[in-house]
């Protein structure tokens, strides 16, 4: 177990995040819930994980699936209770388990006290704690337009004004100009912090300090004053872990949120390298993955950050497509690909972060277009369609890259509804889960769950997973990812085939006699083989 207490013991931790709507159901609605996730703690010990970052599980209207809080201190009842929480947290405790919470600090629901008593007039106190501007029902302030599709601003006739959204119209922004509000959220984060939560993953934290006259919505002038603030005075004991949202971020400015010395935030998520395979920066735009590109990315963050700030590392989380149906293979080589993945993305530096059932090498799904759940998927078809797009041609991007595909339930056994419910669930099932699903894995020593469970032990027991410098290996092959991990103690070559075919390959000179602690060894790396060699090296 990690000693918590100690600085920057997220360094050498990785974490399993929930998406608890589709974790384990207990009582059979069709939901997960607390007390299913209670129910599994057993299956992420056993894993080896640090700690759990759980998406949202606050009162909400559900509206994007609880990304739209009407109550940031009461839990979503089909989710269970307070004292439910309570025994989470108790309990993931017990097992070295941390409760990562979800805060998002950008937007409420319009379900929120606050914006109930805000649409109550120009003169109610809650009024100023959103963001409005004067206009007529046919002219918005200005053209932007919203993550989730339409304007970001919203009408309301009672009051001739508008009020600014980045999302849904049904997660209105909050201001964050007004000290009240900034206020109310760090009270907030501290009641979760007694409660015993140990971090917080800030959702779309990039996005708070927004300027809607000028069109900026991320990385507005006041953003890092105002995230300095936060952890000023919500994130006060030295052994919380935080990690932001930032989808602008490029590595200067993760440096900036992540350099200790500027008392931000431990990480920030960033997505550059989920665009290695979109055209245009188009996350809908699916191209083949350019496997050049894909490392350039990974080596610039890597490097850029190396001994002044922390990486993040992922490749799935609720918002994504699954990895192995990304950038793996989803038929014979799903077992060698999904392991391979996991290799190429836990031999770098940084906080490894698993989203559930990618231990399994859980896999993508095709729905008829009326069974996806998520907002944003159905309209970006709707949109699609209107702008005469074929519908056959809107469906396969949203095959690929819906975020639906993340978010069908989890896979625990071959049994009527994978084990995860005893009623009705709420989400599809992905067919496969007959084959593949826990219960297969945890009988199979040569599963994909293992594979983590061995990643995870590693680095725990080798420090160069956390202080070695990264070195790429031939940029510019298409096949191959490979690159080093180097201490003056101890070294890692990491050799990933990202295709079909096999390639030949040799130990660098520096790695002579070098044994695989992953993956087998030998001359030839098959079809989507990952390996991991290690190297204890003699004190210069
Ligand atoms: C983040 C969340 C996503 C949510 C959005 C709005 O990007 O990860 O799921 O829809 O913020 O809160």
């Amino acid at each position: 177990m990690l000693d918590k207490t100690k600085r920057g013991w997220w360094k050498s931790a990785v974490f399993y995040q929930i998406y608890p709507k589709s974790f384990q159901d207990s009582d059979g609605d069709g939901l997960g819930d607390l007390k299913g996730i209670l129910r599994r703690l057993d299956y992420l010990e056993k894993l080896g994980v640090d700690g759990i970052w759980l998406s949202p599980v606050y009162a909400s209207p559900q509206v994007d699936n609880g990304y739209d809080i009407s109550d940031y201190r009461s839990i979503w009842p089909p989710f269970g209770t307070m004292a439910d929480m309570e025994e989470l947290i108790a309990e993931a405790k017990k097992r070295g388990i941390s409760i990562i919470m979800d805060l998002v600090l950008n937007h409420t629901s319009d379900q929120h006290f606050w914006f109930r008593e805000a649409l109550k007039g120009k003169d109610n106190p809650y009024h100023g704690y959103y963001i409005w501007r004067t206009g007529t029902p046919d002219a918005p302030p200005n053209d932007m337009t919203a993550v989730f599709g339409g304007s970001m601003w919203t009408y309301v006739p009672a009051l001739g004004e508008y009020y600014f959204h980045q999302f849904a119209p049904e997660q209105p922004d909050l201001n964050w100009d007004d000290p009240r509000v900034r206020r109310e959220l760090y009270d907030m984060i501290r009641f979760w912090v007694d409660k015993g939560v140990e971090g917080f993953r800030l959702d779309v934290i990039d996005s708070i300090a927004k300027e809607p006259d000028q069109k900026i919505t991320s990385r507005g002038p006041h953003l890092h004053e105002y995230i300095r603030e936060l952890s000023r005075e919500a994130f006060r004991e030295e052994g919380l872990v935080t990690v932001g949202e930032a989808w602008s971020a490029d590595v200067a400015e993760a440096g900036r949120y992540s350099d200790p010395s500027g008392r931000e935030l431990s990480m920030v998520f960033q997505f550059e390298h989920t665009f290695a395979d979109c055209a245009n920066g188009d996350k809908w735009a699916a191209v083949p993955l350019s496997l050049p590109t894909l490392k350039r990315c990974m080596e610039r963050w890597q490097r850029g950050l190396a001994g002044q700030g922390w990486n993040s590392l992922f490749w799935d989380n609720h918002d994504l497509p699954r990895i192995v149906s990304r950038w793996g293979d989803e038929g014979a080589y799903r077992v060698e690909s999904a392991k391979m993945l996991a290799i190429a993305l836990h031999g770098m530096q940084g906080t490894p972060y698993i989203f559930q059932g990618e231990e399994l090498g859980m896999t993508n799904i095709r729905l008829p277009i009326e069974e996806y759940e998520d907002l944003e998927t159905r309209n970006r078809y709707a949109e699609e369609l209107a702008r005469g797009t074929p519908a056959e041609q809107a469906l396969s991007a949203i095959y690929a890259r819906s975020r639906d595909n993340a978010r069908t339930v989890m896979q625990w056994s071959g049994e009527e509804n994978a084990g995860f419910t005893t009623g009705k669930p709420w989400f599809a099932l992905n067919p496969n889960y007959r084959q593949i699903n826990a219960e297969a894995a945890l009988a199979d020593p040569d599963s994909v769950f293992y594979h983590y469970q061995a990643l995870i032990a590693l680095r725990k027991r080798y420090p160069v997973f956390r202080d070695g410098d990264f070195t790429l290996l031939y940029p510019d092959d298409e096949r191959l990812f490979a690159y080093t991990r180097e201490t003056e103690e101890e070294a890692l070559l990491i050799a990933c085939n990202f295709s079909r075919d096999p390639l030949p390959f040799a130990l660098p000179e520096k790695f002579r006699g070098a044994k695989p602690l992953l993956g087998r060894d030998g001359e030839v790396l098959g079809p989507y083989e990952g390996r991991l060699y290690y190297q204890k090296r003699a004190r210069p």
